[in-house]
């Protein structure tokens, strides 16, 4: 049987246990037609509320879902001290895109062409699911895979947070950069073995892997001649990550 569009709340309207008019005393005859119309008016009525609910349940949820896919998405900027570069202090600022992932468990940053020097641009895949960071230097279009470091990356949740507060307000304060250091160790052939993310990132690229160096030498502009910089952040401050021996 089709049920056509007014159907439904019509056949709704004629139930008898909606509207008890048999039960209704003969004396009462001559009001019944009035008390139908209550009847009818009220099942009106319920049925118009119930179309409201349900439109508002579905817009609510429409704008929720696309505020919360909105608020996934960061485009930060932060102000940090520039300790590396030179021997002068300088105020610098960095900018980012940060897509974060809470399903998936995963966060995506993009550093976009540095204004004053200060690194490559990158696009940067933490996964927090398979414990590894994948940095794609833009600038050479090679891939970077690590193990990924927690201490230094927050995760999701964390970030998320993190960065709805400074969204809010509680802008972050200026911020410090410290220097990590990694070297190239070997080229990946397999990059499905990376976890899906980090694939679709590498795929097509040179990858390779790479392992911190240990040394906490300090590293100036002249001895990384054979490093390529890519600053970041993905937490309260900003990392400046040296990848050297790059093939
Ligand atoms: C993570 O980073 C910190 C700070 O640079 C470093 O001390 C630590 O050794 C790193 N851990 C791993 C597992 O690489």
């Amino acid at each position: 049987m089709l049920l056509g569009e007014s159907g439904y709340p019509l056949k709704r309207l004629a139930d008898p246990h909606c509207c008890p008019q048999e039960e209704r005393p003969p004396y009462h005859r001559s009001k019944k037609g009035g008390s139908l119309g209550v009847c009818y008016l009220s099942m009106g009525t319920v049925v118009l509320l119930m179309g409201l609910v349900f439109a508002s349940v579905y817009i609510y949820r429409y704008f929720f879902l696309a505020q919360l896919a909105r608020d996934n998405f960061f485009h930060c900027g932060v102000l940090y001290e520039d300790s590396l570069s030179s021997q002068v202090r300088t105020r610098m600022e960095l900018e980012e895109d940060v897509k974060i992932y809470l399903e998936e468990n995963y966060e995506r940053i993009n550093v976009p062409v540095p204004q004053f020097g200060g690194g490559d641009p990158a696009d940067i895949i933490h996964d927090f699911q398979r414990g590894l960071t994948a940095y794609h230097d833009i600038s050479l279009d090679k891939c970077y895979v690590i193990e990924l470091n927690t201490t230094i990356v927050l995760p999701p949740r964390n970030f998320w947070e993190l960065l709805m507060n400074v969204k809010r307000g509680t802008y972050l304060p200026q911020t410090y950069i410290m220097q990590e250091e990694m070297v190239v160790t070997e080229h990946v052939s397999d990059k499905e073995a990376l976890g899906s993310f980090i694939y679709h990132l590498c795929n097509g690229k040179d990858t390779y892997r790479l392992r911190r160096r240990a040394t906490r030498r300090r590293i100036n502009k002249r001895g990384a001649k054979n490093c390529n910089a890519i600053r970041h952040f993905e937490n309260t401050f900003v990392v400046e990550t040296l990848i050297c021996g790059v093939v």
